[in-house]
């Protein structure tokens, strides 16, 4: 399988789409980089298009469909995608005093993180099918694997997240299309760096883009990272319900309102 010429990647101006959007970045290759902070989303292009890459940069709001798909069908138009990675994700949850995200918050994250992932893919399920090719990200979590107490609507984003890109990946691979479901741990980006309380495994951003780097290129399935973390995850959900939601409430984190 040839690498990637035309890769989408929102979530691009900040920590892990910033990142892989730098990995893929070479002559011959073009970017299509969908965020919201003008500056960051500028650094990104620029870093980009320094390792010889080519650099459209799309400011939007993932959670609102029709002006990101549109833009998306008319950057497919011009140049196809072959790659898609859907990494733009808020994260909320419990606060320092206690206090619960609150509906707003709970509502930003399942907008933003799992149907701003629908908006980015649906708009192209269609020409994907019809190719016959290419290859699609979805970038869920470890909370996917079983609610956090302290953060319940980032884990029911997330859960959705993974269901959704295990649905088209069965669906696309008769149509030769790869769909690589992402369930990364911790690891350290502004994101994180809100969070107080323990993050066990926690990788640097280095790391983490390697690693699902290397899922990305060997198009696998899925890719989860680090895997003890997420056994440690599926191992206390065989447990009784009422001993692994009282080992689950032992991981008190809070997270400060973000950006
Ligand atoms: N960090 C971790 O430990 C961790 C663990 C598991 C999964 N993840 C997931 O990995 C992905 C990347 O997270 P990160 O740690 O790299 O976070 P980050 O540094 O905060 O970056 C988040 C990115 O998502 C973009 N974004 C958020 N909401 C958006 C919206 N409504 N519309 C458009 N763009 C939006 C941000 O754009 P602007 O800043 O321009 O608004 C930013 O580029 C997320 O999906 C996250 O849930 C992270």
């Amino acid at each position: 399988m040839s690498a990637p010429r035309s890769i989408l990647i929102t979530g691009a101006s900040s920590g892990l789409g910033a990142a892989l959007a730098r990995s893929y970045a070479a002559p011959g290759v073009k970017l299509a980089l969908v965020g919201r902070d003008e500056d960051r989303l500028a650094a990104t292009a620029a870093a980009v298009r320094a390792a010889g890459a080519e650099a459209v940069t799309g400011r939007f709001d993932v959670g609102e469909a029709e002006p990101l798909g549109a833009w998306i069908l008319a950057q497919d138009a011009a140049a196809p995608f072959d790659l898609v990675i859907a990494a733009a994700g808020v994260s909320a949850g419990a606060r320092a005093d206690g206090e619960m995200e609150g509906r707003a918050l709970a509502t930003l994250q399942v907008r933003s993180n799992l149907l701003g992932t629908l908006h980015t893919i649906e708009p192209l399920l269609p020409a994907f099918a019809r190719r016959g090719r290419g290859q699609i990200a979805v970038v869920a979590s470890i909370a996917a694997l079983r609610g956090l107490p302290y953060s319940p609507a980032y884990s029911a984003s997330k859960a959705g997240i993974r269901a959704y890109g295990e649905a088209i990946r069965a669906l696309l691979a008769p149509h030769g299309v790869a769909v690589s479901v992402i369930v990364p741990g911790f690891f350290d980006t502004p994101m994180t760096g809100r969070w107080s309380g323990p993050t066990p495994f926690l990788m640097s951003l280095d790391a983490m883009t390697r690693a699902i780097r290397r899922g990305l290129d060997r198009r696998a399935r899925r890719i989860t990272v680090p895997r003890l973390l997420a056994w440690g995850s599926q191992a206390a959900d065989l447990l009784p319900a009422s001993i692994s939601d009282r080992i689950m409430r032992g991981f008190r984190f809070h997270i400060e309102p973000g950006r």
